[in-house]
């Protein structure tokens, strides 16, 4: 490039310029259409997700039954061929608009080179140059066009993908909220007083309902506390708080005395055995399954299947065809599906991987028939001894095992004490249960 362009400078100086006439709008109008195809798929964000959501609504196993029982197909393709359709239109405009501003852009740079000939022929004929001259300037000029527009090209690229590295780099910045403190403390071994809630209040990020407020008890060391209450009382909230996957918004959890924010995170966490209600399907082998509990004794099998036995997943696993290395799930091929009770049991194992002093279950045992849940709790409350455990459920036979009873309503505790004693005191405990015990009377 640089000896093409000083021939053509010492020449004829002009041309240079008449090149980047022919060039820069080229350019700079693929910065535009760049930068205008970025904005409409960033606008289009939400959209595109709602595309992305309904194919695979209407093509995951997950969703098959119902939307076969439901005939949703015809309802999922309809709504996602008009959305489609307006994103497909948008981006037709835009190309179109493109594709003509490309065409002129680029006839400018045609025009601009046909100039230049024509220029350097017309001196020729004049006797400013000679043939060997013409050769030289005619080939210099385009083959210099072309090597700039092929570095502007690549230019242009390279700015055009920036624009969502910029977007991704932005992503990787965002600071975790919750983190340990710089000199965070170990969690104490053995927890001896356990954790106490001081008039706590918490509502979930961009929510103005708060899910839990004026929350105030004490969860002992060692004991099993069981927290019953409806839909929406704040029991998974409770747990949530207690695993620090949120930070309280008033009032404080104290461990052993001390702020749970005090306490490293990573240690916090490696203490406490949660299973939720809404546990992950790994669609992974049996074994791993249960290893993912705590991925560094993923390949000790015999602590693998202790796990198992404690859960009773045991009999679940040893019926597989292939037992702890069999691919379960039905995402693969020689995946083999599990029923709902099965991938409880087999999610249970996963908390009694851990060596946690605080071993939590919140409802994963709803899908258990009533004998399988009776058993998994009795082992649950034998298996805690000298850990600290927190079992949700509603069914009372369960629930009643527990050292106490926690009764949540509306995010506060309405009520707590044993067994006898709530049913003694007749509140929504006793209410609850004698409408349980009804229905199988
Ligand atoms: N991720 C969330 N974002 C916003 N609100 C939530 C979220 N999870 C739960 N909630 C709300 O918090 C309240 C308590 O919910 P939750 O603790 O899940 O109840 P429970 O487990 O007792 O059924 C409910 O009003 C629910 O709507
Ligand atoms: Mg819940």
């Amino acid at each position: 490039m640089v000896s093409f362009g000083v021939g053509l400078l010492v020449y004829a100086p002009w041309l240079i310029l008449l090149l980047a006439v022919a060039l820069v709008p080229a350019f700079i109008g693929e910065a535009h259409f760049n930068a205008l195809g970025y904005t409409l798929n960033f606008q289009w964000t939400p959209e595109r997700r709602q595309l992305e959501y309904l194919r695979q609504t209407g093509a995951s196993v997950e969703t098959a039954k119902e939307v076969k029982i439901f005939n949703l197909h015809r309802f999922l393709i309809d709504r996602y061929r008009t959305l489609a359709e307006k994103f497909y239109l948008a981006n037709r405009a835009l190309a179109r608009r493109r594709a003509l501003w490309g065409t002129v852009l680029a006839a400018l740079g045609t025009l601009g080179y046909y100039v230049a000939y024509a220029y350097i022929a017309w001196r020729t004929v004049r006797g400013d140059f000679s043939i060997g001259d013409l050769t030289f300037l005619s080939g210099s000029f385009m083959r210099l066009r072309q090597l700039l527009e092929g570095l502007l090209v690549g230019f242009s690229q390279v700015a055009g993908q920036a624009l969502y590295l910029d977007d991704l780099y932005s992503f990787f910045e965002i600071e975790p909220e919750i983190v340990s403190r710089p000199d965070a403390l170990p969690v104490p071994r053995p927890i001896r007083e356990g954790f106490v809630f001081e008039n706590v209040g918490f509502r979930y990020p961009g929510n103005e309902h708060w899910a839990l407020r004026g929350l105030s008890f004490q969860l002992r060391a060692g004991e099993v506390l069981a927290l019953v209450g409806e839909n929406g009382a704040g029991k998974t909230t409770l747990v949530k708080l207690l695993a620090r996957l949120y930070d309280p918004d008033e009032g404080r959890i104290l461990l052993d005395g001390r702020d749970l924010r005090d306490y490293d995170l990573d240690d916090l966490r490696a203490n406490t055995g949660v299973i939720f209600q809404d546990f992950v399907r790994y669609h992974l082998t049996a074994g791993e399954n249960i290893g993912v509990g705590r991925v560094e004794a993923m390949h000790d099998m015999e602590r693998i299947r202790d796990a198992a036995r404690r859960a009773m997943a045991d009999e679940v696993i040893e019926g597989l065809p292939l037992g702890y290395d069999q691919l379960v799930g039905r995402r693969f091929h020689s995946g083999v599906d599990l029923s709902g009770g099965q991938w409880q049991k087999i999610a249970i194992a996963r908390a009694y991987m851990r060596d946690a002093q605080v071993m939590i279950l919140d409802e994963p045992t709803a899908a258990l028939d009533a004998r399988s849940e009776f058993e998994v709790f009795q082992r649950f409350k034998e298996l805690s001894a000298g850990r600290t455990a927190v079992l949700i459920s509603h069914r009372f036979s369960s629930v009643r095992m527990a050292d106490r009873i926690l009764v949540l309503s509306g995010g506060r505790v309405e009520a707590s004490g044993t067994h006898e004693e709530l049913m003694a005191a007749g509140g929504r405990y006793a209410e609850l249960f004698e409408l349980q015990a009804a229905g199988y009377r």
